[in-house]
């Protein structure tokens, strides 16, 4: 096992670009919209922001504090830790679940950043202008049920993770990110101010944080409602998966992380930045829904059908919505490094590979696990293809994001407050206050409100 091939970042500034650059993704403008939509609003987004600030955030702190008090690929620093602390080495199953489920997830997120590709030349070349509901939906759908386009698309952004992956994390998307991230940003915020002028703007917001618990967690026959914790799941979920836990991506990245900057101030950060994006998003999207009338549960294709439409009818619109899709498509770029990393790490340490021919070897099972994806579009749309009345695209988005990573962050914070010592949280992320709040979310509150959620999502409770 070589640990002292683990590089090193050079700075504070370059661990929180990185994990930003995994955090923020498609998970913001992409599934955060139309998952909101789909659950029905405001209450759901209050869930989404509780479990980001109450399990999301202790979570990290502590994922990342293992991989920089590891220094090594998640299975090895499981294992490692376990070792250390005097507890059973089957902790390395957070290693392993997390090389699973960095595969399920980069087979469809390849997919849809595939979308964002396509969508590049379309805004180029001016066919968004002039879009209205009815031509935006028929792109939209001219794109999704080609499966040779969709493969194609799939290919090439899978090409370009593997490419930087390869190149090793420091050469890779580091300095790109230093600027995509305000761009970003900054287009967002054009977004929501079209959105404001053009858009039925209050009833967006009025979408998004009105919470009415009632529509969102009750279905009503006739006189008889009852409660569904299916919202409640998909909200935790969501949480890991925009933030990129549970997986080892984050630990991962905190193994490359200086010993001297603080986890605690880089998780705020990196949580808030993260979150405000996907509100952004949000409040850029639901008003456009809303005056187009569209529907917000609309699916997968809300973002792709609404945005364009904005895009068609502002003035500098094809430039603007060019710049859209391709800072988007960094976006996902910049996460889909982080989902293929653990496995690379595993694969280098553990076989001495060279890196290239891990990347090949991770990102070419990835890319055909995705072809059921880009079939889950067109071939595989039927009933026949459907497991538990979900696609074969849907079922691996909720294995991976309702199952596997709350699990692992279950698990990630059992080890950390109920197996290893109090010492070595205290010593590992060497806080200067608030270690007792963060000792209390991490040893119950982040513990018991996984477990609560999954126990009611399989009707338990
Ligand atoms: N967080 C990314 C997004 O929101 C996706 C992602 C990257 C991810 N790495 C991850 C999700 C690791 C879960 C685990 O788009």
């Amino acid at each position: 096992m070589a640990t002292t091939t683990t590089p090193k970042l050079t700075s504070r500034i370059a661990f929180i670009l990185l994990a930003t650059g995994s955090a923020v993704g498609l998970g913001n403008i992409w599934k955060f919209p139309y998952i909101t939509g789909e659950y029905g609003g405001g209450a759901f987004v209050l869930v989404y922001l509780a479990c980001i600030a109450l399990i999301g955030v202790p979570v990290m702190m502590a994922e990342i504090m293992l991989g920089r008090e590891g220094r090594q690929s998640p299975i090895h620093t499981m294992r490692h830790l376990a070792k250390s602390q005097g507890a059973t080495n089957r902790w390395q199953i957070v290693g392993w679940m997390g090389v699973i489920a960095g595969f399920l997830i980069l087979s469809f997120y390849s997919v849809i950043a595939g979308w964002a590709f396509a969508y590049i030349p379309e805004a180029v070349s001016g066919n968004l202008n002039g879009l209205d509901k009815t031509t935006s939906g028929a792109l939209f759908s001219e794109l999704t049920t080609s499966p040779w386009t969709l493969l194609f698309w799939h290919s090439l952004f899978m090409l370009l993770t593997a490419t930087v992956v390869a190149r090793g994390v420091r050469n890779g998307l580091e300095k790109l990110v230093r600027i995509l991230m305000p761009a970003l940003a900054g287009l967002l915020i054009l977004l929501v101010g079209y959105a404001m002028a053009s858009g039925k703007f209050m009833q967006g917001l009025d979408y998004l944080f009105n919470v009415n618990f009632q529509a969102v967690f009750y279905t009503c026959q006739a006189e008889t409602c009852n409660f569904t914790p299916e919202p409640l799941l998909a909200a935790l979920g969501h949480a890991f998966f925009t933030l990129s836990l549970g997986m080892g991506a984050i630990m991962i990245y905190g193994a490359y992380m200086p010993q001297q900057t603080s986890i605690a101030s880089a998780t705020l950060i990196i949580a808030l930045a993260d979150t405000v994006i996907a509100l952004l998003a949000g409040m850029a999207i639901f008003p456009l829904v809303f005056a187009n009338d569209l529907t917000p549960g609309a699916g997968p294709g809300l973002v792709f059908v609404t945005l364009p439409i904005a895009f068609g009818n502002m003035p500098g619109g094809q430039f603007f919505g060019s710049l859209f899709f391709i800072l988007l498509l960094i976006a996902a770029w910049s996460s889909a490094i982080s989902l293929v990393e653990p496995a690379v790490a595993w694969l280098t340490e553990r076989w001495q590979w060279c890196r290239l021919r891990a990347t090949l070897l991770v990102t070419g099972l990835a890319w055909v696990l995705g072809i059921g994806s880009v079939l889950s579009f067109n071939q595989w749309s039927g009933a026949e293809y459907q497991w538990f009345g979900k696609t074969f695209f849907d079922l691996k988005d909720y294995l991976a994001s309702n199952i596997l990573l709350p699990l692992g962050g279950l698990l990630i914070a059992l080890f950390t407050a109920w197996s290893a010592q109090r010492r070595f949280s205290e010593q590992g992320l060497a806080l200067t206050r608030g270690f007792a709040l963060w000792w209390f979310l991490i040893r119950y509150l982040a513990p018991l409100g996984i477990a609560l959620i999954f126990l009611h999502a399989i009707g338990l409770v």
